[in-house]
């Protein structure tokens, strides 16, 4: 891979600023910005980027594409702008070409940041069905709605009903194969029934 030196760099970078974040309060949260990133990266970033790899490979992606793309789909959110996936898409293609990456390159990235939440931009290719689906299956770690949970400024049932919406649109839309959703299908059960109060 002829980039890889480069990309683990930005990798680590992108993992500093989750541990070491520059603006003080996030519009999602009351919490400290600190802890909030700090668990972000940990329990979201972390295994979007491995469960990204992991299909890469398998389905015999464009692996650096995937791998830039899991690393900065979010990135937006480090600045509280949104839509965070358009907004992100500019910012890691302005990032990419600053760092010396190839145009075509930069290009598959930001497009797999845009297509990544399934919603005005649905992903087409299979580099951008993947990280698409690794965003969505790291939903379904077990942690993942604690945070959501822990962090919110929204009312209990809000979040409810907001997890039970995430978890359906997540299983049913973002999880574009079949293996990876029989992965998290148990889990799924369980999310819903614990979200289901009425
Ligand atoms: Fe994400």
């Amino acid at each position: 891979m002829k980039n890889m030196g480069k990309i683990q760099q930005i990798e680590e970078e992108i993992k500093n600023l989750h541990y070491n974040p520059l603006m003080a309060k996030h519009s999602f949260s009351d919490a400290e910005t600190k802890d909030f990133f700090n668990t972000f990266w940990d329990i979201h970033i972390k295994p979007v980027i491995e469960y990204s790899k992991q299909m890469a490979e398998k389905y015999g992606a464009h692996l650096e594409a995937v791998w830039l793309g899991a690393i900065l789909h979010d990135i937006a959110r480090l600045s509280d702008e949104e839509p965070h996936d358009e907004v992100g898409s500019k910012k890691a293609y302005q990032m990419l070409i600053e760092k010396g990456f190839n145009r075509e390159l930069a290009e598959k990235v930001k497009s797999i940041i845009l297509t990544h939440r399934c919603r005005k931009y649905p992903p087409e290719t299979l580099e951008q069905k993947i990280v698409a689906s690794a965003d969505a299956m790291a939903h379904f770690i077990p942690p993942f709605y604690f945070w959501v949970g822990k962090y919110s400024i929204k009312n209990f049932v809000e979040i409810l009903d907001g997890n039970m919406r995430k978890v359906k649109k997540d299983y049913n839309q973002k999880i574009f194969f079949k293996d990876e959703k029989k992965m998290v299908e148990e889990q799924y059960k369980m999310l819903k029934n614990w979200f289901n109060y009425k």
